[in-house]
């Protein structure tokens, strides 16, 4: 039989495991996450010629295999409309040139390492970034803004009308610096250049599946207007435009 004194013991230590427990829940219900439907929404701050906005750092794991984004892929020239996020633009440009390696090592492989390629982003409809036309910058993994205005239709009008373009939510264009490459491989590295274009393009498309994004690469326009309308350097011949939204 328990003497009177273990009975009052062990309701004294049920009391104090029962208080410790609720404090702990308490706190345990303080530290989780707010719901992502409470969140506050990003402001789109404007964002002035010369100023830089930081991406957020690409996730590097997913649920999709290589194998299911390469069975997926597809030129998607349909869009809803809808906007994407800063999220998904930082994983994208990463996924075309992002920087994998210490020494500076890529996504894509480069002839020689001499990465001739640079990208811009035609901003249109992102949650977070002011519409214009941002250069990225692999090291920094940023956005220089270039040009203040909206182009996409401009740019549309340059790739033969090809509507994809203007309806997307951003143009990723391509750009190659032959010299980086000729410089070493004479006329040679034109090819080699060109050639990193498509690797690059392909990490995107492969990218637009894990992200459940539509994309095309669109091959067909007037360089020198392209390269007008986006205030591109001398320099940079411009080899693809890469239209992404979301699917329609
Ligand atoms: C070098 C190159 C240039 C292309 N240019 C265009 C283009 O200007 N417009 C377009 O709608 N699709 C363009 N495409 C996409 C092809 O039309 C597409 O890859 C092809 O129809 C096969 O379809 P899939 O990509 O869905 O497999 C181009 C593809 C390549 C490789």
């Amino acid at each position: 039989m328990p003497t009177k004194t273990t009975i009052i013991g062990v309701i004294v230590a049920l009391v104090i495991v029962t208080a410790i427990a609720t404090t702990f829940s308490v706190l345990i219900q303080q530290e989780q996450p707010k719901p992502l439907e409470t969140m506050e929404t990003k402001d789109t701050q404007k964002i002035e010629v010369g100023e830089r906005v930081k991406l957020p750092e690409p996730r590097y794991i997913s649920n999709t295999s290589v194998e299911e984004a390469l069975s997926q892929r597809r030129s998607i020239r349909a869009y809803s409309g809808g906007n994407l996020t800063v999220e998904e633009v930082s994983q994208l440009l990463w996924a075309a040139q992002g920087i994998t390696a210490l020494w500076g090592g890529r996504t894509a492989p480069s002839a020689g390492a001499l990465y001739p390629l640079e990208l811009y982003v035609v901003v249109g409809d992102v949650e977070g970034i002011d519409k214009g036309v941002y250069k990225y910058s692999r090291e920094e993994h940023d956005l220089e803004k270039v040009k203040d205005s909206d182009i996409r239709a401009e740019l549309a009008d340059a790739a033969v009308r090809q509507e994809c373009v203007r309806d997307a939510a951003i143009d990723i264009v391509f750009t190659a610096v032959y010299e980086r490459t000729t410089r070493k491989y004479g006329e040679r590295g034109i090819r080699y250049a060109q050639m990193e274009a498509g690797h690059a393009a392909q990490n995107v498309y492969l990218q637009a599946v894990s992200l459940d994004l539509g994309t095309v690469v669109i091959g067909a326009f007037v360089d020198g207007e392209v390269r007008e309308i986006m205030n591109m350097q001398e320099q940079e011949s411009p080899r693809y435009i890469m239209p992404v939204g979301r699917k329609g």
